[in-house]
């Protein structure tokens, strides 16, 4: 059997044989590309070749190349699992001309490959053209001897293929098998042509426009070919079988699906235990490359994925989480091929565990309120788009896992209504737009580059430097001369600048021209790659490309970033041994300033494991061991051991940084990084390391922050100021403090306690008696009231309960507390002087004397309030003339 792994080598072989660079699987999330979701064909990586934006080291190029396809232009997310050839995630095929060979010998390499390596028999094969595309059409006859019933023409855009709205495009060309009379379908073009008897295999994209804009479309510098083969299907074919999920790799990612759950891929079970194959692969695939869980753009695509394998297990009885329990049986099938697998494994594991444990707590009760809402509805009926939005809101369901729910019932869901209540949402919530983050691809630096070619970077050796200018950027645009006081972006053939990247701050100085002009550096960043872009104004002077200058950054200012640079690497090497392998980057910042350092960990750490980690970096540093750099390519860095960043596309030479010596075993190294920032000789050179905050960024994502050196030594020194400040006051030596202020602490509370003990006596009569003064009497009853200082709403009630207990039958008692000039009044009144007076009937005489209005309460207990406390008394003598009078 020809597995996958043959089939991509074959491929892969053939092009190389045939003078094709053969180049890595880029990572799936585009780089410098904010115009694509992920990378979703075999050509994207190499889109800046096919438009001329950047040059190629070679005009032919071959790949196997990771794709996603579950969001924009090309989605196959709904088809997932209910259809024998579609994939969220795939490995695309792909040979490349940059402007160098076109149709034929495209057309003569495919059929080469295709009926020789990979000897299939030509009978079996179908070919489309583009309707238009004469020049195909005879290519095809000449080289593959076919028939003109075997060239199909289609008109539709099925044959002119485009990357995304915009975006390199071109007429194309697809070869179609046909997997014989016993499967249901007809060729492309007939009405049955979406059954799975005859499936595209190879799409070979005669690349000639590029689009800029809807409607606006320009020729390429030179045409161009871009082909694509899905593996997984080619693989179906050369193994014999009909449907993708039956090749060796999905029948194993499968099997041990049916174990995990305990149902065999039978039946119903069928299709769900397809799609938890192919989201296993892509969610992984799409975390190793760096992207997180999330509600918004990448992340939310993801958690889409996860959520609809989740309830697809869910489906086959799962009641704990058990897609991470996959991992591994991915890692077997395509670790070989993709490293990044085995690196990101305790990430992979660990997120999908937690994403599922959180999505079952609301899956369940979702579920349930689908089942309500479709009981009464009938087949192609639509559930309404508020129930959907709910779902989505309230249960977290993804509006296409509703939609896949309702799928095997034949319902669908109200879109339009889905959408206008998330619009109403989105006025006051997060909007979900995407965003990268990353800046569109601008292509005056692709010039200069072209022009200039890369900066030399001087500043591994030092701060300093010269160097001759090659470009003044300014309005969008390259310019021939600066003039004094304009801002401007310039690029020199060579600097010690560091350009902002891998997390590192760009660097502040100062260029003096060789004609004496100056130009103020405010910042360096990093374009088209390695191109070194000086941000700032020319505070005196005028230049032109070609002057000569002195280049000085910040020397302080950098061996600050040093430090924290240096020092961010030991965190992050100390927060694995301390907290396990599952903790990896999520970005960081290192400035002059201080450090920041983002990573995935699910739960705070403890200000124990923050105290060993804080020592760990410091022991490091301490030992004062030398910084050693070394290059070397990607490949022998992470077999050394070097932990790259998720997603990350290096060059072919990467930079290596080793720190330290490990604690337990000082023959190992501490900290093994790729990095091309700058970082410090010595790790004694670090000076110190404080941790100054620990918090959360985002579900499972944690941020330490720190300092070192001088700044980690100030902030000890203003935090032991603050406690040195506080001892003095207290007149305390400083190690007493927390004890004094804990006494001091227990003393004001048994202070207050004695304070209000003290006012209660002294509101029932004082003397140091408890008991209240005897009762006068009044009109037969048995009186108590007393005007009270100080004495608040709660305290009256308890003095009222107090005094009226001691009194029996017949009897009423009144306190009227004065609080910052107010009154407050209680009145307690014995049940049976009930059909006399009621407690709320003396409240309201004693209130109006005080300015109030009126009171409440019951017959027994009644409280009011009045503005004018000085006229206490007199509410108690008018509740007094009451008594007297009823
Ligand atoms: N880029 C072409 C495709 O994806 C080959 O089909």
């Amino acid at each position: 059997m020809t597995s996958l792994r043959d089939i991509r080598s074959t491929f892969l072989d053939y092009f190389g044989r045939n003078e094709h660079e053969i180049a890595a699987s880029a990572p799936l999330v585009p780089q410098d590309d904010p115009t694509l979701l992920f990378v979703n064909a075999g050509m994207v990586p190499f889109k800046n070749y096919f438009t001329g934006a950047e040059t190629p080291s070679s005009v032919r190029a071959t790949s196997s190349q990771k794709c996603v396809r579950a969001g924009g232009k090309h989605n196959d997310l709904d088809n997932v699992g209910y259809t024998a050839r579609h994939h969220t995630f795939f490995e695309m095929l792909g040979n490349f001309s940059f402007g160098d060979y076109f149709k034929e010998e495209a057309i003569h390499h495919a059929w080469t490959l295709i009926t020789r390596e990979f000897a299939l028999p030509a009978d079996k094969l179908l070919i489309t053209v583009y309707s238009e595309d004469e020049e195909a059409r005879t290519l095809w006859r000449k080289i593959a001897g076919l028939s003109d019933d075997r060239i199909i023409g289609i008109s539709t855009s099925d044959n002119f293929w485009s990357m995304g709205d915009t975006g390199p495009c071109g007429p194309c060309s697809e070869i179609f098998f046909d997997h014989g009379p016993d499967v249901w379908g007809g060729p492309p073009g007939s009405p049955e042509e979406d059954g799975d008897r005859f499936i595209e295999i190879w799409n070979l994209v005669f690349m000639q426009f590029e689009q800029l804009e809807p409607g606006k479309r320009i020729d390429l510098p030179k045409p161009s070919i871009d082909t694509g083969m899905g593996l997984e299907r080619i693989a179906a074919i050369l193994q014999g079988k009909h449907n993708n999920y039956d090749v060796d790799l999905f029948a194993n990612l499968i099997a041990a699906g049916e174990d995990v759950l305990g149902v065999k891929a039978q039946g119903e079970a069928l299709a769900s235990h397809r799609v938890i194959a192919d989201h296993l692969r892509s969610t992984c695939f799409l975390m190793a490359d760096g992207v997180s869980p999330s509600n918004e753009g990448r992340g939310y695509v993801l958690r889409r994925i996860m959520r609809r394998a989740m309830r697809h297990a869910h489906l086959l009885g799962a009641s704990e989480p058990v897609i991470w329990k996959l991992v591994e049986a991915l890692k077997t099938e395509m670790g070989d091929a993709y490293p990044e697998l085995g690196r990101a494994q305790a990430l992979l594991e660990d997120t999908l565990k937690i994403e599922e444990e959180r999505f079952q707590r609301t899956l369940g009760r979702g579920l349930s309120l689908l089942e309500e809402a479709t009981a009464d509805m009938a087949e192609g009926e639509a559930l309404p788009g508020e129930t959907a939005f709910k779902l989505y809101d309230t249960y977290g369901f993804p509006l296409d896992l509703t939609q896949d729910a309702l799928r095997a019932k034949g319902m669908t869901v109200d879109e339009a209504g889905f959408e206008t209540a998330m619009e109403k949402q989105r006025a006051d919530a997060r909007a979900s737009k995407f965003s990268s983050g990353q800046q569109a691809p601008d292509t005056v630096w692709f010039g200069v580059r072209e022009a200039a070619g890369a900066s030399n970077f001087l500043g591994y050796e030092g701060t300093d430097g010269e160097g001759t200018l090659q470009a003044i950027v300014f309005d969008g645009a390259e310019q021939v001369r600066l003039g004094e006081g304009q801002s401007a972006e310039l690029v020199f053939d060579q600097t010690p600048f560091y350009g902002e990247s891998g997390g590192q701050a760009g660097d502040t100085g100062l260029i003096t021209f060789a004609n004496g002009s100056v130009f103020r550096v405010d910042d360096t960043q990093k374009r088209a790659g390695d191109l070194h872009v000086h941000a700032g104004v020319l505070e005196s002077g005028e230049i032109v490309p070609g002057e000569t200058a002195r280049l000085e950054a910040d020397a302080a200012k950098r061996a600050e970033s040093k430090a924290n640079h240096s020092a961010t690497h030991l965190l992050h090497a100390a927060l694995r041994k301390r907290l396990g392998e599952h903790v990896t980057q999520k970005g960081s910042y290192v400035g002059p300033d201080r450090l920041r350092f983002d990573f995935s960990h699910n739960k705070p750490v403890s200000a124990e494991e923050l105290r060993t980690i804080e020592a760990d970096v410091n022991a490091i540093i301490r030992q004062n061991t030398a910084v050693s750099t070394r290059s070397m390519s990607p490949e022998a860095a992470i077999e050394a051991g070097a932990l790259a960043l998720f997603g990350e596309k290096y060059g072919d030479e990467v930079r290596v940084l080793t720190m330290g010596r490990e604690l337990a075993d000082t023959d190992m190294a501490y900290s093994v990084e790729l990095c091309g920032g700058t970082h410090v000789e010595r790790t004694g050179d670090i000076g110190l390391f404080k941790i100054i905050g620990e918090s959360a960024v985002s579900s499972g994502v944690r941020r330490i922050e720190a300092l070192t050196a001088e700044a980690a030594r100030l902030y000890l020194d203003e935090q032991m100021g603050f406690g040195r400040q506080a001892a003095d006051a207290l007149k305390t030596p400083l190690p007493e403090l927390a004890s004094r202020v804990t006494a001091l602490m227990d003393e004001r509370k048994k202070l207050d306690r004695q304070l209000a003990e003290a006012k209660k006596q002294l509101a029932m009569g004082g003397g140091g008696s408890a008991a209240p003064a005897g009762p006068e009497e009044i009109g037969g009853v048995s009186f108590i009231g007393r005007v009270v200082e100080g004495v608040g709403g709660k305290d009256l009630r308890g003095l009222v309960d107090e005094a009226r207990t001691s009194m029996g039958a017949s009897g009423v008692a009144v306190f009227i507390g004065v609080n910052d000039g107010k009154a407050a009044l209680a009145v307690g009144v014995s049940a049976d002087l009930h059909e006399r007076f009621t407690a709320v009937d003396l409240v309201r005489a004693g209130s109006a004397a005080v300015g109030g209005k009126g009171g409440g309460g019951r017959g027994d207990f009644a409280q009011a309030g009045g503005p004018d406390g000085s006229r206490a008394d007199e509410a108690l003598a008018a509740i007094k003339a009451v008594l007297a009078g009823a």
